[in-house]
């Protein structure tokens, strides 16, 4: 039998010789943290399907930043739970409210950590969807995308590094760019949550982000998951309202689109791995089916390869200061 010429394991023989000839890596540089506020002082109030995050009072907030900071994450995403919710989504327009009292608090607390603040209606409206909605019950676009610029607008005012729109509405990224530039600022990024899809791995999330509509699905603004044709028309458009970045979401189950995403447009691609893979992970581990550091790693740096240039992970702290170490 004739031996084979070409030997690929040759490269792959030592340690020294995969780490030379590996083609991702992962580094803190290129994670960023969710969390997750809600009213109060002292709050620490453990997320049942999502053990190890915690829904945080604005000063536990600070902490937990502060922590992720020192660890080497360079950013942080903000969701807030305020507890009034009206029609209107008052509490995300409220310059003093939940989201904006936080935003500064966390910039004055780490001026150099990047607090990218989530823009959307779901958490402050009463019936939890993410735009405004009609009598007859349909989510009213135009409407929302002007709250959506207001609402931006009230974070980026607050101290806010970059918005982020996650509502999935029509145009909201080009109305958003263009309150953020009438009112001096534009040097606020827009990272655009640009192929969002309506996933069942959003779950967790919604227990805490107290963000579950009340009636119906999202299904009429995010995507179909049998779609990557579409999210590459949802991204391009949002590049070419003014995007920054551009995010697909959830990553694991939609590494192909990370892909064409990567493939098709210039500017930086994010990706989010969202509540429903952390809690698989958890919950796997939890039982010992799974080793939990080496099953992190290996999506982050699957994610990596797909074509993610970020990645929002709730395992950020803990996966930089495993680089680290
Ligand atoms: C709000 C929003 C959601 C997530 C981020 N922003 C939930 C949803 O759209 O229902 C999901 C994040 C996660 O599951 O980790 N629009």
């Amino acid at each position: 039998m004739a031996l084979p010429s070409h030997r690929p394991r040759r490269t792959r023989q030592s340690d020294p010789w995969r780490r030379m000839v590996r083609e991702t890596r992962l580094a803190p540089d290129a994670l960023i943290y969710p969390l997750f506020v809600v009213p109060g002082r002292a709050v620490r109030h453990a997320v049942e399907s999502m053990p190890g995050i915690s829904q945080l009072s604005v000063d536990e907030a600070v902490k937990e930043a502060q922590a992720a900071a020192a660890a080497g994450v360079p950013a942080v995403l903000l969701f807030a739970a305020p507890e009034h919710k009206d029609a209107q989504a008052s509490a995300a327009l409220d310059p003093q409210g939940l989201a904006a009292q936080a935003i500064a608090a966390i910039k004055e607390a780490c001026p150099q950590l990047l607090v990218w603040a989530d823009v959307c209606l779901c958490g402050a409206t009463d019936h939890g969807h993410c735009g405004h909605v009609t009598a007859a019950g349909a989510i009213d676009n135009d409407p929302s995308v002007a709250t959506l610029a207001d609402v931006a607008l009230n974070y980026a005012r607050a101290g806010a590094d970059a918005v982020a729109p996650s509502d999935m509405m029509d145009g909201r990224v080009g109305a958003i760019r263009a309150r953020l530039d009438g009112a001096g600022l534009a040097a606020t990024p827009i990272v655009a949550y640009a192929a969002k899809y309506a996933s069942c791995f959003y779950g967790p999330f919604r227990e805490a982000a107290e963000s579950a509509p009340a009636f119906g699905d999202r299904r009429s603004y995010q995507m179909d998951p049998a779609n990557s044709r579409e999210a590459l028309r949802e991204v391009l458009l949002d590049v070419e309202e003014g995007a920054d970045l551009v995010m697909v979401k959830p990553a694991g189950p939609y590494l192909d689109v990370i892909r064409q995403v990567r493939d098709a447009v210039r500017v930086p691609v994010v990706a989010y791995q969202v509540s429903g893979e952390y809690s698989l992970i958890k919950a796997a581990a939890a039982r010992g089916w799974i080793d939990e550091r080496a099953a992190v790693l290996e999506t982050l740096t699957g994610i990596r390869r797909a074509g993610a240039d970020l990645v929002i992970t709730y395992f950020a702290p803990e996966v930089a200061r495993w680089l680290r170490a």
